[in-house]
């Protein structure tokens, strides 16, 4: 048993670090992105990550664009809805989920 119990471990942490790598998927709750946005369904309350992503597909400096739209706000791209202010998230953040937005 305890052979099975060191294996089953061993691959949580496995799946917690894979987790980790390249995946702003923790961010986006913790900083409650989900309460509006969706990766591949549009919700009523705004674009997905997908849609998105095909939008700035083609804007050299989408990155950047786009990390400033999430701390400071925006409108009128998608809709009359608006995408609030985040000024408290730090810049990492910021810039990793852009980043998984873009090419997840
Ligand atoms: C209260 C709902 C809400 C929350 C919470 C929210 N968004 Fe948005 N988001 C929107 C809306 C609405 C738009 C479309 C705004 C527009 O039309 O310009 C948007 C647009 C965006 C865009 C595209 C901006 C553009 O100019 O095309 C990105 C990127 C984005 N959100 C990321 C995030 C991230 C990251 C978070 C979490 C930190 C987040 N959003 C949280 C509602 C929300």
């Amino acid at each position: 048993m305890r052979v099975i119990g060191m294996i089953v471990s061993l691959f949580v942490v496995g799946l917690v670090a894979q987790a980790h790598a390249d995946d702003a998927t923790g961010l986006f709750k913790k900083y409650k992105c989900t309460k509006c946005h969706a990766t591949d369904s549009r919700l009523e309350t705004a674009p997905s990550y997908d849609e998105i992503a095909r939008k700035y597909k083609t804007t050299a400096d989408a990155q950047t664009q786009l990390a400033k739209v999430v701390k400071d706000g925006g409108s009128d791209v998608w809709g009359e809805a608006r995408m609030p202010a985040n000024p408290y998230i730090p810049d990492a953040d910021v810039a990793a989920m852009v980043k998984w937005i873009l090419k997840h």
